[in-house]
């Protein structure tokens, strides 16, 4: 691998800040800059100890948005590559405020890719640019449709996966016009420690631990498939280590759940009634049902998930119970 100077963004947030606190930490032969804006969802102390004790990572506090900050931040910088996880991620946030999606999501992205554009074109033709995308962007399932592969075509629902699709066409685009090597990659829900608690799963955690009702949208029948996150930054790292400019590829946890089912898995760890569920309105324009064929990913890059809901879940919630304070 030729780069040595790796710009990631967004990673004071949930899947970032496990990607630097695995990843990024056990590669000390490569420059890690973490760039983010520290929003509501980025909280510095998801990495400040590794960024503390590890020379290799440094951190600005930048926003995406403004793009004579990103130019002269890359200009100093200088980076071989960028991993690209910064982003506006609630659909429930875009459906009260869509304008801040656009914002971060497509024009900040943008500010990235023309940053790096200039680099790569200058000096740099071996630059790689990874852009963390999401299987929203191919819109909903019904219960019997085959899973999304990576050419199901684009039908965003929600204003945050719209902002998605807009970012991977613009990606799409700088790679046919300019042949920019970037590569998009779409994954499933993610699961972890260091989610933000306005998530599924850990929103449930918390108001069980608390004795708070669990608020399940509609009859909770709707069906994601869940990834624990370092199965997804995994294949995020091989993307940037050996996919193909150009190329989309799909990432998910062969786990498909009914939301109701993962409420119920969760009560159950914690010993709690399920009397505490409580069925409320249902999210507008809610999306029925995600599944993704990973397929393209097994045979070019050699990955697959590791990791089984059952596993992944309990040590998830047991990292909330040794971390009660992450959701106060
Ligand atoms: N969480 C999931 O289940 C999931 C699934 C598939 C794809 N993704 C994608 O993965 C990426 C990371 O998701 P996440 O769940 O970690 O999100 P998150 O909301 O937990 O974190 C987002 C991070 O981006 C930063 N950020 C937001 N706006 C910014 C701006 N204008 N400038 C600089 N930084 C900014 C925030 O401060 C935060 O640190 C996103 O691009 C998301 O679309 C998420």
């Amino acid at each position: 691998m030729t780069s040595k100077n790796i710009i990631l963004t967004g990673c004071a947030g949930f899947i970032g800040s496990n990607f630097v606190n695995t990843i990024a930490k056990a590669n000390p032969e490569i420059n890690f800059s973490i760039i983010d804006a520290l929003t509501y969802a980025g909280r510095f102390e998801n990495i400040e100890q590794t960024v503390k004790e590890h020379e290799h990572l440094d951190f600005y506090k930048v926003d995406i948005r403004d793009s004579e900050k990103i130019e002269t931040t890359f200009q100093k910088i200088q980076p071989d590559g960028v991993i690209h996880f910064a982003a506006e991620s609630h659909v429930d946030r875009s459906i009260e405020n869509p304008n801040i999606f656009v914002e971060t999501n497509i024009l900040g992205t943008l500010n990235l890719l023309n940053a790096s554009l200039k680099i790569f074109e200058k000096s740099k033709p071996e630059f790689r640019f990874v852009h963390v995308s999401t299987d929203e962007v191919y819109g909903s399932l019904s219960e019997t449709d085959p899973a999304f592969t990576e050419k199901t075509p684009l039908a965003p629902n929600s204003p945050y996966s719209a902002s998605k699709t807009g970012s991977d066409l613009m990606a799409r685009a700088y790679f046919e016009t300019y042949k920019f090597p970037v590569m998009t990659t779409r994954c499933s829900n993610n699961y972890g420690p260091l989610q933000f608690p306005e998530k599924l799963i850990p929103l449930m955690i918390s108001n069980a631990l608390k004795d708070k009702n669990l608020p399940v949208y509609g009859d909770g029948k709707n069906i994601r498939d869940w990834i624990f996150v370092d199965d997804h930054n995994r294949g995020i790292w091989e993307v940037f280590l050996k996919g193909k400019a150009g190329e989309v590829y799909n990432f998910g946890g062969d786990s498909e759940k009914r939301n109701l089912d993962v409420v119920k898995t969760i009560l159950k760890i914690l010993d709690k009634p399920e009397s505490l569920i409580e069925f409320v309105e249902d999210r507008k324009g809610h999306d029925w049902r995600y599944a993704i064929d990973f397929s393209k990913a097994e045979k070019e890059l050699g990955w697959k998930p590791s990791v089984t809901f059952e596993e992944g879940i309990q040590k998830t919630v047991d990292w909330y119970l040794e971390n009660k304070d992450f959701l106060a």
